[in-house]
């Protein structure tokens, strides 16, 4: 990684910083020349953080203090604009691992969303993997594609979105049997496993995550009937949070008890056929196509965002992504942050 972009060392112009101020308020700013954060406490320069050490202690024109540190991905990805629902990070380095992400990997993604799982995937691959990301939602890849630029402070030359349904895209992007790893996060992954398995080569990883067991229940059944992967495993991650202190040392009252199901299974050579599933008669799925009709977005839970609202989302996406720019190219000079 080119050492400017690197999220560590002393600040930099270009930086975005996570201030926490009097009572524990949080602020997000981008560090550039001539930029102050006002707010009603009194105004910090942002020339006084730049050179100081991640992780110092900076004072504003009252007096009052505020801790600076760079935001972890986790952080930005938690409170980045939203389109889509993302993938919260407990789950994400668990798919990270389920899915066995390498550098160097070629893996498509779909949807795209919010571009949370993106920026971890693009994070694993490293400088010489390659993420296909494909969404069928313009503005959710709009959402996305700003999300990445302003955390990274650049567009990664490894990535491309592809904006489209992933089962007609990806055979003109990807060539069959050349994919290492594939991961779904939508509300029917069934729908493209005919088309990942095309595009998975031999041995390579398919990792759908789903909010519902109904639709944990029906991709399994999927994979299965193909007769073209591994005998699917699923996971469910849960993170509890401890208090740790003093003698008061218990789990926290309150942690985010669901997010979503892990389901992974690995692509067959062509025509091998495991030994367990010679013994076991590939039993008819308990699905049919009229089941389909009760996977609506509505049906598991979903909430859909107004237009009005993504319109929104994608205004302050881009804002920000506008403001990383500004900031880490000329240092031209923006609109100043207002409490
Ligand atoms: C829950 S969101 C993905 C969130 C994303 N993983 C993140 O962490 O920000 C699901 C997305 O999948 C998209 N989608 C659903 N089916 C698709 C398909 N067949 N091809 C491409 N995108 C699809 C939807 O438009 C939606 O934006």
């Amino acid at each position: 990684m080119n050492a400017d972009l690197r999220p560590s060392g002393p600040f930099r112009y270009g930086d975005r910083v996570q201030l926490t101020g009097p009572k524990g308020r949080l602020h997000t700013i981008t560090l550039r020349e001539g930029g102050e954060l006002h707010t009603h406490h009194g105004v910090l320069k942002h020339e006084t953080l730049v050179g100081q050490p991640d992780g110092s202690v900076a004072t504003n024109s009252g007096g009052h203090e505020y801790l600076a540190l760079r935001p972890l991905l986790r952080d930005f990805v938690m409170s980045m604009p939203r389109g889509a629902a993302i993938v919260y990070p407990k789950d994400a380095a668990q798919i990270l691992a389920a899915a066995d992400i390498f550098p160097g990997a070629i893996v498509v993604e779909a949807g795209v969303g919010s571009g949370a799982l993106s920026l971890w995937l693009l994070r694993a691959i490293g400088a010489e993997g390659r993420l296909h990301s494909f969404e069928r939602r313009e503005e959710f890849a709009q959402v996305a594609e700003a999300n990445v630029e302003t955390f990274l402070g650049h567009r990664p030359d490894t990535w491309d979105v592809v904006v489209g349904d992933l089962v007609e895209q990806l055979p003109d992007v990807a060539a069959p049997a050349s994919v290492d790893r594939v991961v779904l996060d939508m509300l029917a992954p069934w729908e493209c496993i005919d088309a990942v398995a095309e595009a998975l080569t031999p041995g390579g990883v398919v990792l759908c995550y789903i909010a519902t067991a109904t639709q944990l229940s029906r991709v399994a059944e999927y994979l299965r009937a193909t007769g073209l992967f591994t005998e699917p495993e699923a996971t469910e991650t849960m993170v509890r949070g401890w208090h740790v202190q003093g003698l008061a040392v218990r789990p926290d009252h309150r942690m985010v008890a669901h997010t979503g199901f892990l389901i992974t299974a690995r692509r067959l050579a062509p025509g091998a056929v495991p030994p367990d599933v010679r013994k076991r008669a590939l039993k008819k799925p308990s699905y049919g196509d009229e089941d389909i009709e009760v996977w609506t977005p509505g049906a598991v839970g979903d909430r859909a965002i107004t237009d009005r609202n993504l319109r929104k989302r994608v205004r302050e996406a881009q804002r920000a992504a506008d403001g990383a720019r500004l900031a880490s190219g000329a240092g031209e000079p923006a609109g100043d942050d207002v409490d």
